[in-house]
């Protein structure tokens, strides 16, 4: 049959795009190979050490396992699959959408459409658009009264925006560290009106095209059935808002863990909870400092550099750093590699560090030179506890 002739034409499509840039998916169905489990296999674009390199996401019944492949590679094996093991496959490009497809027949057919507006995925080459959310069509925007109907931003929520891009341009170079493929299971603690949990579903859903399950957990109701509300707006299945709080949130299967301003000993709950859960990246912004700085006050240590704990606002500023300090060594004990950077400038807000913590392996040496960092810091500057390290018991 004209199987294998249109086979060829697919794969020269999927060739010039990827030679040209405008590759933007493939995706692989109605499998009738050797392998009782698979269903589908999806493929996108990724840059790995500065190579273009193409991740196939193999969906079986139960699982999902990603593998990358040179474009060479990848090529080998579309011929074989489009001959004989998957009868549709669809190529988008960022001007066409393709659609092979094998009848009962055995006869089979090549569908092409032209598109008229696709964005490219962030991990390919496109480095033209400076904003990774855009305001366009985006009803999530317009009911957080971000933008009108027409995708323009109001003149009084540009800081916003701003401030909402910027924070998913510094997560999704976090988030290629840790490199999640295909279901990604994240929980964004202490969630408040969902202005970042929003962009970041929009951002892994429909830029990285990933399969994201995403939970903001807030002790509000009403900020919950709000954001539920806006989510069903926005068709947004896999973004939920639970009410609740951090400490009683079961965390089990998060991938990564997000805390932005959740108050106090709050981040520390959230923290913990990503330990638990073995999350692969942890991201907070600490909010207020308080149950370090009446540790302070209340033993109040005398030695050389006592002044630097007299004034209130220098106290404030130790008390941050001290936590927040404790906080990096806790994860680092766990098997973390931390940084600690500011996040946006703090014309916005003046609570702007980011504790970034990304699994790695933990070693006994590691753990005991944290160990002793933190009684150390804890003897200088008279602290009995921090909350992090009494949650995680070390
Ligand atoms: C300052 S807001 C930050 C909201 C959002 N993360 C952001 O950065 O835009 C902190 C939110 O965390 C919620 N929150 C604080 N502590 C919490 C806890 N222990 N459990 C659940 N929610 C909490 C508060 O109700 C509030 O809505």
């Amino acid at each position: 049959m004209n199987v294998t002739e249109k086979a060829q034409e697919l794969i020269a499509g999927f060739t010039e795009s990827f030679e040209n840039d405008t590759f933007v998916k493939l995706s692989l169905g109605n499998y009738r190979g050797p392998d009782a489990s698979l269903k589908n296999i999806y493929v996108k674009k990724v840059l790995i050490k500065k190579e273009p390199r193409l991740s196939l996401t193999y969906r079986h019944k139960t699982r999902d396992i990603t593998k990358n492949h040179t474009a060479e590679e990848f090529t080998g094996m579309l011929t074989q699959w489009l001959n004989a093991d998957f009868r549709v496959a669809t190529l988008q490009t960022l001007t066409s959408d393709i659609r092979f497809e094998v009848h009962p027949s055995g006869k089979a057919t090549l569908k092409k459409e032209a598109v008229r507006q696709r964005e490219m995925p962030s991990d390919s080459h496109d480095k033209s658009k400076n904003r990774l959310i855009s305001p366009k069509n985006k009803p999530y925007l317009f009911d957080l009264k971000i933008t009108d109907q027409q995708g323009n931003v109001y003149h009084n929520a540009q800081d916003k925006f701003r401030q909402i891009n910027h924070y998913i341009d510094i997560l999704s170079s976090l988030i290629k560290e840790v490199a999640p493929s295909g279901r990604v299971t994240v929980a964004d603690m202490g969630s408040g009106k969902g202005y970042l949990t929003f962009a970041l579903y929009d951002y892994l859903k429909n830029v990285l095209q990933l399969d994201p399950h995403v939970t903001g957990v807030e002790f509000r109701d009403d900020l919950v059935a709000l954001c539920n509300q806006i989510s069903r707006n926005a068709g947004f299945a896999g973004l939920h808002f639970e009410e609740g709080t951090i400490e009683q949130y079961d965390a089990a299967g998060t991938n990564i863990l997000i805390a932005l301003h959740a108050c106090d000993t709050a981040t520390d709950d959230a923290i913990f909870k990503g330990i638990q859960a073995g999350s692969d990246l942890i991201v907070v912004a600490p909010c207020c400092h308080k149950q370090i700085r009446r540790e302070i006050e209340k033993h109040k240590v005398e030695n050389d550099v006592s002044f630097l704990t007299r004034h209130g606002i220098f106290l404030e500023r130790q008390a941050e750093m001290v936590t927040d300090g404790i906080r990096a060594l806790v994860l680092e004990y766990f098997g973390y590699k931390t940084k600690v950077f500011e996040f946006i400038s703090d014309a916005h807000t003046p609570k702007n560090v980011l504790i970034v913590g990304t699994k790695g392996h933990q070693t006994e040496k590691a753990q005991a030179a944290a160990l002793q960092k933190i009684r150390d810091a804890k003897q200088f500057f008279g602290i009995e506890y921090h909350h992090l390290e009494r949650l995680a018991g070390i």
